[in-house]
């Protein structure tokens, strides 16, 4: 069976412990502590939440995600589609006919959601039964045209549910800091920060070669920073390479470094389709930056020599097509420096 995952959560054996961080985590759960949690894409960080609330005694978990959510209706959607997740129906047996009985809170069901009505149903439950909220992929709300106003009626809700952990989970960190760290937010200063970064390589190599072995492959350090490499350290780019490194070699190999490229073509012809919609909607000047990106990095595009390289003009025209790459999820900004989504993309476009 292959050992690797990717593109989903992970649990049980497919989770590499990651006791520092659990330990904080539920130390913060709790106390009741609300949290905001950043960090990269496919860090792990929605898995981090579900392994650490799975070993806590006695608390439930309530898990709604918003990820390109459209508008508030599909908020109390979410909300609805989590809260029926959570409120397991409870089996009965009528006491007069002997039949099992199925009821969920009816409130839930039978009213037409309103954001108001939904939250009501939710902190009906967080009083009943100690709950931990994890509002995944929280930054997309903002981007809703009645973002601002229907953050304001989550906060105003939340604030009444003081005992209850809340932990909002964003992966865009511009956004997750205008929603927590902005002062005019109504949700400034709400929760305390934690970062979710990459894992520990030693432990994570310990992780990947316990993985590998279980189908009798061996796994170098050398090798395993190889892939490290090529995955921008990231786990869940980690695990997708192993998958193809994974489905391309048989019991008793040892992974060689040449290994990679073959590995990576078996990627590249997975996502072909994606790879080759996502250019298709760029224009040749948008096409031409993005590949002097991936050639240069993405640190000085304002620069004389970067507009050589793409043959820009201007660093205006620079600035836009870096809009519209990044509107269409294919870059984004990390800390001063525009990263491509997945460094699988950034591979392929060079070999092009
Ligand atoms: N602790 C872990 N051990 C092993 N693999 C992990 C771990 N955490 C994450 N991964 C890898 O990363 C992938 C994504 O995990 P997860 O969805 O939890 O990350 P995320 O940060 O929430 O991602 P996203 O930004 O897409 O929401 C998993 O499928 C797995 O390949
Ligand atoms: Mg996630």
């Amino acid at each position: 069976m292959n050992p690797f995952k990717y593109g989903c959560t992970v649990n049980g054996d497919f989770f590499c412990p990651r006791p520092a961080l659990e330990r904080e985590l539920a130390s913060r759960i709790e106390s009741g502590q609300n949290v905001v949690m950043q960090g990269e894409r496919r860090t792990g960080k929605t898995s981090l939440v579900l392994e650490t609330v799975r070993h806590m005694k006695n608390i439930a978990l309530f898990h709604a995600d918003f990820l390109c959510v459209r508008d508030q209706a599909d908020v109390c959607r979410r909300l609805v589609a989590a809260l029926l997740a959570h409120l397991r129906p409870t089996v009965s047996i009528d006491p007069s006919s002997g039949a099992p009985t199925v009821t969920v809170d009816s409130r839930v069901a039978a009213e037409p959601a309103t954001l108001d009505t939904v939250l009501d149903v939710l902190l009906a439950q967080t009083k009943r039964r100690r709950t931990c909220v994890l509002l995944d992929e929280f930054q997309d709300i903002l981007d809703i045209d009645d973002g601002e106003r229907t953050l304001a009626v989550l906060r105003s809700r939340i604030q009444l549910d003081s005992n209850t952990p809340y932990i909002f989970l964003g992966s865009i960190r511009n956004k997750m800091a205008e929603i927590f760290f902005k002062y005019s937010s109504p949700f400034y200063h709400s929760a305390a920060a934690f970062k979710v970064g990459n894992i520990d390589a030693d432990e994570f190599f310990a992780f990947i070669k316990g993985r590998f072995a279980t189908g009798k492959r061996k796994l170098t350090r050398q090798m395993f920073d190889a892939i490290a490499r090529t995955a921008r350290d990231t786990p869940g780019f980690i695990q997708e390479l192993c998958d193809a490194l994974w489905q391309m070699s048989s019991n008793g190999t040892t992974l060689e470094e040449s290994d990679i490229q073959e590995a990576l073509a078996i990627i590249f012809a997975r996502e072909h389709d994606h790879f080759t919609f996502a250019i298709k909607q760029l224009t040749a000047q948008q096409t031409r930056v993005l590949r002097t990106i991936a050639e240069r990095g993405g640190k000085e595009i304002y620069s004389g020599a970067f507009l050589d390289a793409a043959q820009v003009f201007s660093a205006a025209s620079v600035k836009k097509a870096v809009a519209k790459l990044e509107r269409e999820n294919i870059i984004y900004n990390y800390e001063g420096e525009y990263r491509f989504g997945s460094p699988f993309f950034c591979e392929w476009l060079l070999r092009r």
